[in-house]
């Protein structure tokens, strides 16, 4: 019952009453079918105060995507002690339902950051603000997020070396990837793509809906092969893949802290917000951090190196309370400057248009309501069933417009393709998750609520805009300011209308037609000739949505380069003992989800840390020797 009260507070953060009584509904069931057993045991020690040390060789800040494999790689080394403090708590039996992902937002698992207003995007918003979730939680925005696995375009990670950064390109990026997978699909682990046995569980979709197989037809309807998007090629259609486990979510938590969770060596700190980086200004040297738990202030030491995995927006914001960022900025502040640097410069986003929805007259999608019953709860028990979704995601693919040459295979769209829409919730979440304004909802999904539908999420891959990241006030706890410049550069918004009009051809495919699919108008933009290219950038500035993925804000650069924040090695410039390894050192977004490309940041980042710090141990060790032998 203790399970079920901690539970209560989850409720009582979400958004609506009636999400309420469905995460009650569905605590009350997997607590009575026992599922949450294996979970129990295998949960993490959080290492109160009191028995944290003085000082440890590596200080993790934030167990994200990132910092969850960090910690694990360095403490494979039995001699170094290693310290994990994060500012969340630890994950429930709820979040590991996939098709429950968005329902996280604004519950107690979120930083709950908004964008501030920019007047050209994210109209329909609330205020002109976007909902950038962020997790703040064990595991980080890998429990918030939709689990989809995909790792980019091999020229993504070609060109992030060509531009000064040795050892980024795929060749390595690969050897990570499958470094940490363990890829469920005997098929597919059979490639030279995937691999079996890492950490971390990837599968394909355990439930597929009829309308997922249209989708694949109508693909290919199009001209576009069915492949491993994660394979040889990237332009094509796919069964969507993810971190996914026995039906549940595997978050990194789940993959790279559980099963090390006796190392003696490690010691995670949950509840636990890290204020600043405490370092020498004289000697410039990073030595600690300061962290505030429990109302109080704490100090602890790192003998060899503190490395932030906060994330695109966190590790920023801490850099520049410790000194380190933009000089006029920090001045503002009163922050005293140890380093200049141009931190929270450098802001990507995956942006795209949310609700690009058709009516269907068939009961083939997925509607909330309807999977509420036994039947789909008992699926969920053997990892079956609807519930098993990726918050609703089905398939994915990428396509190419008329601005990239097809032959390439460097597709600039991407589709989540999703056998539902912005109203197949009923209005419990979505809405709040996107921040729509309600009149906006109103006009465009009252009429539709309890109508089947499916939707396309057309995104821009690779923006040409930059946004930027600036603080608020030195308060730790105020949220940095975000300013995502969506479609400044009006490329962006030319590439995203046409990566609508092929979301509305596939829409009329022989495929999606045998549904007789109704492409659903925003009334708001009833003033210009429907299907025009102005009623589609009309339509996007509107309902303007993130797909969650900020990068770039600490810029991984050769020193040559004057907006690159760390080096090749993912040190900050000119400070000693301080790294970032996570989402902020992209120097160009991928062009694909960005969960897995961050795992491997932090793959590779550990391999450079532990390459590092060994060989100069054992430098030591053998000059020590020397001296003895003398
Ligand atoms: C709603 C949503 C859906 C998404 N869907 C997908 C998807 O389907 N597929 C995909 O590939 N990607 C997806 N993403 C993106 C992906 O999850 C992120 O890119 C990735 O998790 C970022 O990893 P990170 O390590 O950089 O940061 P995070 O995973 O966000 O980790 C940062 C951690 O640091 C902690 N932290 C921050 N500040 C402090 C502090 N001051 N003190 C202590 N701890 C701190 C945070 O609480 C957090 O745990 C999604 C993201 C979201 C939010
Ligand atoms: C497209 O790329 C292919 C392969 O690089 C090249 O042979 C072809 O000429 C290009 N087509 C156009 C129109 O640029
Ligand atoms: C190497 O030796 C020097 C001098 O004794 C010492 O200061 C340093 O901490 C040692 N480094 C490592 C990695 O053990």
């Amino acid at each position: 019952m203790s399970v079920l009260a901690q539970h209560l507070e989850t409720f009582s953060s979400l958004a609506s009453s009636n999400s309420q009584v469905l995460f009650a509904t569905l605590t009350a069931f997997i607590l009575y079918f026992h599922l949450d057993l294996f979970e129990l045991h295998s949960r993490l020690i959080d290492v109160p105060t009191e028995e944290l040390l003085e000082k440890y060789d590596f200080i993790v800040v934030g167990a994200g995507s990132a910092g969850a494999v960090v910690a694990n790689r360095l403490s494979e080394e039995k001699d170094w002690k290693v310290l994990l403090l994060e500012a969340g708590r630890d994950e429930t039996i709820i979040s590991d339902v996939p098709i429950m992902a968005g329902f996280l937002q604004l519950s107690y698992f979120d930083w709950k950051y908004k964008t501030e207003p920019q007047g050209q995007a994210c109209l329909a918003m609330k205020n002109g603000r976007c909902n950038w979730p962020r997790g703040k939680v064990l595991g980080g925005s890998s429990v918030l997020n939709y689990m989809l696995y995909l790792r980019g375009n091999k020229k993504d990670y070609d060109i992030w070396e060509s531009l000064g950064n040795p050892g980024w390109g795929y060749k390595d990026a690969l050897h990570y990837f499958k470094k940490s997978e363990d890829n469920q699909n005997p098929y597919l682990a059979k490639t030279p793509y995937h691999s079996k046995g890492g950490f971390l569980t990837v599968s394909d979709a355990s439930y597929q809906s009829p309308l997922l197989t249209s989708f694949i037809e109508a693909g290919k309807q199009l001209g576009y092969e069915n492949r491993d998007l994660n394979g040889q090629f990237q332009s094509g259609f796919m069964v969507a893949q993810g971190t996914v486990r026995r039906g549940a979510r595997c978050s990194t938590a789940k993959a790279f802290l559980r099963p090390i969770r006796l190392r003696k060596n490690l010691h995670v700190a949950m509840r636990s917000h890290v204020t600043r980086i405490l370092i020498d200004p004289t000697t410039k040297i990073a030595f600690g951090v300061e962290f505030l738990r429990k109302g109080a202030i704490h100090r602890v030491k790192a003998t060899k190196e503190v490395i932030l995995s906060a994330g695109a927006i966190n590790s920023p914001q801490i850099l520049m309370m410790s000194g380190i960022g933009p000089k006029e900025d920090l001045e503002k502040h009163q922050i005293p400057v140890i380093q200049n640097l141009k931190v929270g410069h450098n802001l990507q986003d995956h942006v795209g248009l949310g609700g690009l929805t058709f009516l269907i007259e068939q009961e083939v999608s997925i509607q909330l309501i309807r999977l509420f019953t036994v039947q789909s709860f008992m699926k969920y028990a053997i990892g079956r069933g609807p519930l098993t979704i990726m918050g609703g995601v089905e398939g994915i693919a990428f396509v190419n417009t008329k601005y990239v040459n097809a032959t390439e295979d460097y597709p600039d769209i991407q589709f989540h393709f999703i056998s539902g829409s912005t109203h197949s919730d009923a209005g419990m979440q979505i809405k709040y998750a996107h921040g729509l304004t309600d009149t906006f909802y109103k006009k465009t999904f009252q009429s539709s609520l309890g109508k089947d539908a499916f939707c396309f999420l057309p995104v821009l891959l690779r923006p040409k805009s930059r946004g930027l990241i600036k603080l608020q006030s030195r308060n730790p706890s105020d949220p940095p300011l975000i300013y995502p410049n969506y479609f400044k550069d009006h490329f962006d918004m030319q590439t995203l209308i046409e990566g609508v009009k092929i979301g509305v051809a596939l829409s009329a495919t022989p495929a999606f037609k045998a549904y007789k699919s109704r492409f659903l108008p925003f009334p708001d933009c009833d003033h210009i000739p429907i299907h025009t290219d102005q009623y589609y950038e009309c339509m996007i500035r509107l309902y303007s949505a993130t797909i969650y993925h900020p990068v770039g804000t600490a810029k991984m650069g050769p020193y040559w380069d004057e907006n690159a924040v760390v080096d090749p090695e993912l040190r900050v410039y000119g400070i000693k003992n301080l790294r970032v390894i996570d989402a902020s050192i992209m120097p160009t977004l991928v062009s694909a989800n960005t969960n897995a490309p961050v795992i491997m940041i932090g793959e590779k980042g550990a391999d450079i840390l532990k390459a590092f710090w060994q060989e100069r141990e054992s430098t030591n060790a053998s000059m020590r020797n020397a001296l003895q032998n003398r």
